[in-house]
């Protein structure tokens, strides 16, 4: 995987500096990130809203590539959570267009290096027209695991244990007695799936917006400040070194190998 990712990498540059520090033997298997800051780079810029979220569509096809290229299995994105319907019709209506014509776009590239795109939330609210195509692709690549691209679309993480709850308790079969950690993961939507390694958000802020409030118990944490639209490989790369310097320790006193 080091290969692939540095045949896009130009010698003597700093991303090329940052991938020589990484051991590939350790990556996150899982990286997960909260996409923020959309709004601020268009405001800085004296343009609309939307145009910040298109910009932002951009850098989601720059760490898909890089995040596949790297050998990371799993890059959940935060795209569209289920308070974002409060925003302005507008803006709302862009965000599903935007996500519509990512998938358009991007189907056949994602069938051609066999990734799999999956979704997180309560996808039976997403417009007619996003979510067809959606349904249409995860079909399509449901059977790729080199790389899953796992979208948290309509996603609230205090919805999606309130559901996991009423799956378990709906089965009959099931006795409280033997409703434990892993059992209660695997009615979350993300079963099958291993928790985040690293949390990454954009823009600065401090806070975990109700994304995977279950998942993200051990996950390490990087804040960069910078907006969404310009994070970029390098930012990518400089937080795998960054999660690769930490210390990981699940609670006990010595590091977890
Ligand atoms: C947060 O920025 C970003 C979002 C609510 C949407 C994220 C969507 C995209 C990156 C584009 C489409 C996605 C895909 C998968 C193709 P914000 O609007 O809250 O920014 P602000 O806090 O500066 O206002």
């Amino acid at each position: 995987m080091k290969d692939a990712l540095k045949e896009f990498i130009k010698p003597g540059s700093k991303e090329e500096a940052l991938v020589n520090k990484i051991d590939f033997s350790r990556l996150p298997q899982h990286v997960a990130v909260i996409m923020d800051g959309n709004g601020r780079w268009a405001k800085k810029r004296n343009k609309p809203r939307v145009e910040g979220h298109k910009a932002g569509s951009k850098a989601v096809q720059e760490v898909v590539e890089t995040c596949s290229r790297m050998g990371i299995k799993y890059l959940t994105l935060y795209a569209f959570s289920k308070e974002n319907w409060k925003r302005p019709k507008k803006e709302v209506r862009t965000l599903w267009e935007l996500l519509f014509n990512y998938l358009r776009k991007e189907s056949n590239v994602l069938m051609e290096n066999k990734f799999r795109l999956n979704v997180i939330g309560d996808i039976e609210q997403i417009p007619k027209k996003a979510r067809k195509e959606l349904t249409k692709v995860i079909h399509q690549t449901r059977e790729y695991d080199r790389f899953t691209i796992n979208l948290a679309l309509n996603y609230s993480g205090r919805s999606e244990i309130v559901d996991a709850v009423k799956k378990i308790m709906d089965e009959e079969r099931i006795h409280k007695n033997n409703v434990d950690e892993d059992l209660f993961s695997r009615y979350l939507y993300t079963s099958g799936i291993p928790d985040p390694d690293l949390l990454i958000r954009t823009s600065g802020e401090l806070r975990i917006s109700n994304f995977l409030l279950w998942q993200i118990a051990y996950s390490e944490i990087w804040v960069t400040p910078v907006f969404w639209p310009d994070f970029s490989r390098e930012h990518m790369l400089e937080a795998i070194v960054d999660y690769q310097e930490r210390e990981r320790r699940f609670g006990d006193i010595k590091p977890k190998q």
